[in-house]
């Protein structure tokens, strides 16, 4: 039997768990048109790092919690961890705890699949005034993300302002109106919901900066916005233009339907950009153009996520990647890229199954006979010096079992468990 070809993947999110559910479809192979082929004649061992102690990436901490239908892509590590090629090192970060070019030489090939944890910037005044977040910090928040679980989301004003009209800026105007026993059936933070339910937000300006021809939302989020229990949905209907597109008639039906008065609204403006953030300590009100002033408490920006750098790895800082030719990171031997940080933010979580496999392919098409790995056990105990507690799949199917009964009690899909020691405390007993 050859040597294995041992694989490390940076980044537990959809696209790191699609590339090792490629690599270990079979021994050295991958299914194109449904048929398994082999590119590479020496069995497959997969090691998938996150710096987090939860995998999934943007499925636990970026999917809106009243969208659980989204989060399917779990399957994909249940499959993965009864397989003995399988090893999950959570907690452990590429850069902090292991450089790039140690893993490169500890493993025959490395994906990264980072994902993109930085925001696009506006570039006005007032950008970074307290009450002024991006749209990524307060899903972070809401969705319990470690890292934000204190950060001081003040849902004192009547009115907040989103900048942007992607489906990021639907998902948070959602929450900050959808009503408070909806979101209780929710696995968002139990800090989140604890604002939420003592929120003074009343109504959410989505600001678009170009047409509703050109906005970013897709139709079905479209519709269940504009049939949120409790929540008008204001559309102008003189901002809309005629062309038969699927968007533009939903866009036309709600601005034509009469409002029902309720209390809490969401309102879309179209050719609208922030020329100012305004306030003396925090956030106080945003100039548009066309002379307008909004009033608000709250600003965030939902107009994109941006890949972040890491040391030893080539980076592409206009457009937030890495550059890679078909998945080949541009300058580094047997180191390959998938996701949002090859292809940018942007894209459902299925369209990272394809990157994935696409980039599968081309590592096992660059793959060598001649083993360069350290064996597996090796890897497992240099990682263990640089970090103790480190967390493998089984640390993790326990504390997602604890969340889980946690949230049956609470009868919600779980409870997440978001002080990072507990997670550890939990995970490794
Ligand atoms: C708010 C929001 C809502 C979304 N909702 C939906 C939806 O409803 N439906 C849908 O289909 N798509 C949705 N998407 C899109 C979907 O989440 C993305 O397509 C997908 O998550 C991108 O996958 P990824 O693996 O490239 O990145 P990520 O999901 O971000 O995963 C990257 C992983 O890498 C880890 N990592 C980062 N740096 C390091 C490091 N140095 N060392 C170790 N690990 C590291 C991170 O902790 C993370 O786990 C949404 C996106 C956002 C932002
Ligand atoms: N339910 C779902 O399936 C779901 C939910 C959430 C996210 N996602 C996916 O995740 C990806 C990321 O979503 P996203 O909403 O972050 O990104 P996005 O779809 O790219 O939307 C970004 C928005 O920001 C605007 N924008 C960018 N720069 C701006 C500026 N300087 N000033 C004002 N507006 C600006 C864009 O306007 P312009 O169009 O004018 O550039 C656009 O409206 C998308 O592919 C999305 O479909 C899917």
């Amino acid at each position: 039997m050859n040597a294995p070809l041992r694989v490390a993947i940076v980044g537990a999110g959809p696209a790191g768990l699609y590339a090792a559910s490629h690599l270990l479809e079979g021994p050295g192979g991958t299914y194109l048109n449904g048929q398994l082929h082999y590119l590479v004649h020496r069995p497959v061992e997969v090691d998938v790092f996150d710096r987090l102690v939860t995998p999934w990436g943007l499925v636990r901490h970026g999917v809106a919690p009243d969208h659980p239908e989204k989060k399917l892509v779990h399957t994909v590590f249940d499959a993965l961890h009864h397989r003995p090629w399988f090893r999950y090192y959570g907690n452990v970060e590429v850069w902090r705890d292991i450089q790039p070019a140690e893993l490169s030489s500890w493993y025959d090939a490395v994906i990264y699949a980072v994902g993109a944890s930085g925001d696009n910037r506006l570039g006005i005044a007032g950008e970074d005034l307290p009450g002024s977040w991006s749209a990524r910090e307060f899903v972070a928040w809401y969705n319990g993300h470690p890292e934000y679980r204190n950060a001081d989301f003040r849902l004192d004003h009547k009115r907040a302002v989103v900048i942007g009209n992607g489906n990021v800026a639907l998902d948070v105007a959602r929450i900050l109106t959808l009503p408070i026993a909806d979101l209780e059936r929710t696995d968002i933070a139990p800090h989140a919901l604890a604002t939420l339910r003592n929120s003074a937000v009343r109504e959410v300006v989505l600001l678009g900066r170009r047409g509703p021809e050109h906005a970013a939302f897709s139709n079905p989020e479209l519709e269940e916005l504009g049939d949120l229990p409790g929540v008008d949905l204001v559309v102008d209907r003189a901002d809309v233009p005629e062309a038969a597109t699927r968007k533009l008639a939903t866009l036309r039906r709600f601005a034509e339907r009469p409002l029902h008065g309720h209390d809490r609204r969401i309102v879309l403006r179209f050719d609208t950009s922030p020329l100012e953030i305004r306030g003396r300590e925090r956030v106080e009100s945003v100039q548009v153009t066309g002379g307008d002033v909004l009033d608000t408490g709250l600003v965030l920006r939902s107009i994109g996520y941006f890949g972040l750098p890491i040391d030893g790895i080539p980076f592409d800082t206009s457009r937030g990647v890495i550059p890679n030719e078909d998945g080949r990171v541009v300058g580094l031997d047997r180191t390959y890229v998938t996701g949002w940080i090859k292809r940018g933010p942007r894209g459902i979580i299925g369209t990272n199954k394809k990157c994935a496999r696409d980039t599968v392919r081309t590592l096992l098409a660059d793959a060598s006979t001649t083993a360069t790995s350290l064996p597996a056990m090796e890897v497992e105990r240099r990682v263990r010096e640089r970090r103790p507690d480190f967390v493998n799949a089984v640390g993790w199917l326990r504390l997602d079992d604890h969340e889980r009964r946690l949230g049956r009690l609470a009868h919600q899909p779980r409870q997440k468990v978001c002080d990072p020691a507990e997670q550890l405390s939990l995970a490794n007993g």
